[in-house]
């Protein structure tokens, strides 16, 4: 923070303010011993829970965990920082604001700073009203045929430039601002001596900052003419990697579960006006530490939400590994089909979002694996394990690795100590595993129509989670059922079809109460103890299948020719080495 506040002067306006006072001005307080209550205004609430402390000076929220002073009270409330804040106080405690102790290098540098702060207001301002000038009703029914209506226009200031050349410019200087200094904000351009708008024929998006700084532009060409989007170049104001699109929102929103972080201006736009809350986008360049930081501050957790194309799904990897780095838990949002976010809205409207699952960052990164490697075979499955042991040996709480632990098992064969082995976290082999031993395929407890009946029971427990809508489900997927209507089932609900509307949709009537009696259950867990059923009944699954293809083999044998005994001989074999790797710990 350029300049500084003497710290005597400081202490003093903190013993003159009353934090009861500056808090009472938003809370309604009723005093309970030593403390005064309130309804917490940075969470909703219906009970008190929010907690003001005189003596201390503080505030506390039991609820969200909220606290701090009567400075960082007004610096929340009204977004401001710092030097606003006790500037504000400083006027309610009727003290004069002292001079700030700062450099002249630093005083120059602040008030350049605000000119160009103010020229970007206004350019905004002036872009904006464009919008709405019939000369320029093309630029506002491109925005209308994207979907966008009038209210998310004014949220984000969106706005067109005017069908001059210099008509930007030329407002700007009426309002005092000198060429030099638009030209460093990045508003004009110079070329042979004259002054020009840098946007021309452009829809604008402003980017503002959280303190409601306006940093620049982002101008999109109405057809495809190119380039698709220019940008403000950096400026003493403005560093695309340094923030984020869509800020200002950002931090209205309290109490943010989770951010969704986009590749794009029109992502943002569409899904915050389809009632997604806490959504911003990176500025035209791939995610850096700084912005990761960032987001950070605001949220506990990202959802990133890249398009669904190649290049989109590189860039979430890369976006993974850097909030990794950061220590910011990370879950995906894949849009199918190479969507984004923006072209999935329109075709799959406002409910398409919440059927979307954000995926566990490194369940994502070990599907993306597994497309790299033929996964019907030993070598595949082996290159598979060894590639995600590599980055898998970077999760350092046990309970997390044991999840992936269990999820790599079901998909590889290879024994939990095998895997701990090769992530190099041997500490968590627990002593019985170190004796695996051989054990028979049991044989197969068929129904009444043929199906296996652990199977069946398996698959039941699994559709039963899926139709409660509960955490754990994105470990599984629509293949991990054998039976046909198990899958048929399974991938409904993967989809996020309500249980009503699918069991609507069966017509054969014993299915539908089947289908019926699974869905009408409660699952009766906790999250834990969910994912613990999950585990068994895929690793069931797997090892259902392994004896399924084994039985049928068996059965084959007499009738085959020498050549294909040998095929099937070995393939018995390897199947044998897969279901003792996956070790006797379960009853099959
Ligand atoms: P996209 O090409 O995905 O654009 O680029 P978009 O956001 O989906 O836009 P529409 O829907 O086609 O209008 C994603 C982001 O990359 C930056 C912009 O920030 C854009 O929002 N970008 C893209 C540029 O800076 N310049 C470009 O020429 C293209
Ligand atoms: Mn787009």
């Amino acid at each position: 923070m350029a300049g500084r506040f003497p710290s005597a002067w400081l202490d003093e306006l903190r013993d003159r303010t009353d934090i009861v006072q500056v808090v009472s001005r938003h809370v309604q307080l009723t005093q309970r011993g030593g403390r005064y209550w309130g309804l917490c205004p940075f969470h909703g609430e219906k009970t008190p829970s929010f907690s003001v402390n005189p003596q201390k000076q503080m505030y506390y929220c039991f609820g969200c965990h909220a606290g701090g002073s009567a400075i960082t009270f007004v610096m929340e409330m009204e977004h401001l920082e710092f030097r606003d804040a006790v500037i504000a106080l400083a006027e309610q405690a009727h003290m004069e604001v002292p001079q700030l102790q700062e450099s002249r290098q630093e005083r120059l540098s602040r008030t350049e700073k605000d000119r160009l702060y103010e020229a970007n207001r206004e350019c905004a301002r002036f872009f904006h009203a464009q919008l709405w000038k019939d000369e320029n009703a093309r630029m506002l029914a491109y925005l209308h045929e994207r979907g966008v209506n009038d209210h998310t226009i004014r949220k984000f200031g969106l706005g067109c430039t005017p069908p001059t050349s210099d008509g930007a410019t030329r407002a700007l200087t009426d309002l005092g601002f000198t060429a030099e200094e638009l030209v460093r904000a990045g508003i004009s351009v110079q070329r042979d001596g004259r002054t020009y708008d840098m946007f021309r024929t452009r829809v604008i998006f402003p980017i503002i900052d959280a303190r409601g700084h306006v940093l620049g532009f982002g101008g999109r060409a109405l057809g495809d003419a190119k380039p698709k989007y220019l940008n403000t170049g950096d400026t003493p104001v403005f560093n695309k990697r340094l923030g984020v699109f869509a800020a200002n929102l950002l931090v209205k929103q309290r109490n943010l579960r989770r951010i969704i972080l986009t590749e794009g201006y029109m992502d943002v736009i569409a899904m915050t006006q389809a009632g997604v809350e806490g959504v911003c986008a990176t500025l035209g360049t791939a995610l850096t530490q700084e912005q990761a930081r960032l987001l950070k501050r605001w949220a506990p957790e990202v959802w990133v939400s890249y398009d669904g194309d190649a290049a989109g799904q590189h860039a979430i990897l890369r976006a993974l590994d850097i909030f990794e780095d950061e220590d910011l838990p990370a879950r995906v949002l894949d849009f199918p089909d190479g969507m984004d976010p923006d072209e999935y809205i329109r075709s799959q409207g406002k409910e398409g979002i919440s059927r979307l699952r954000p995926m566990d960052g490194n369940i994502y990164r070990m599907r993306r694996e597994a497309e790299n490697h033929e996964m019907a075979t030993q070598e595949g499955r082996t290159a598979y394990a060894k590639a995600c042991a590599k980055w898998l040996a970077r999760v350092k709480e046990p309970v997390e690795l044991e999840n992936y632990v269990q999820r790599l098992m079901i998909e590889t064969g290879f024994s939990r100590e095998v895997l701990l082995a090769q992530i190099g976290r041997t500490e968590m082999i627990r002593q019985e595993e170190r004796r695996t031993y051989q054990r028979e395929a049991r044989p197969l407890d068929r129904t009444a129509n043929g199906e296996d009946r652990g199977t069946v029971a398996a698959e039941r427990q699994l559709l039963r989670l899926l139709a409660d809508g509960l955490a754990g489900n994105q470990t599984i997927s629509a293949y991990d059922f054998i039976t046909e209507e198990g899958r048929e089932l399974a991938e409904q609900l993967l989809a996020g079809r309500q249980p009503g509307a699918i069991l609507e949709a069966i017509e054969d009537d014993e299915k539908r109460s089947r289908a019926a009696e699974i869905f009408q259950e409660d699952s009766p867990g906790d999250e834990e103890t969910d994912l613990q059923i999950v585990h068994d009944c895929l690793e069931k699954l797997h090892i259902r299948r392994i004896d399924m293809e084994i039985a049928e083999l068996t059965q084959g044998l007499d009738a085959a020719s020498a050549k294909e005994k040998r095929t099937a001989l070995t393939r018995i074999q390897e199947l044998s080495e897969q279901r003792r790797l996956m070790g006797n710990r379960k009853e099959g």
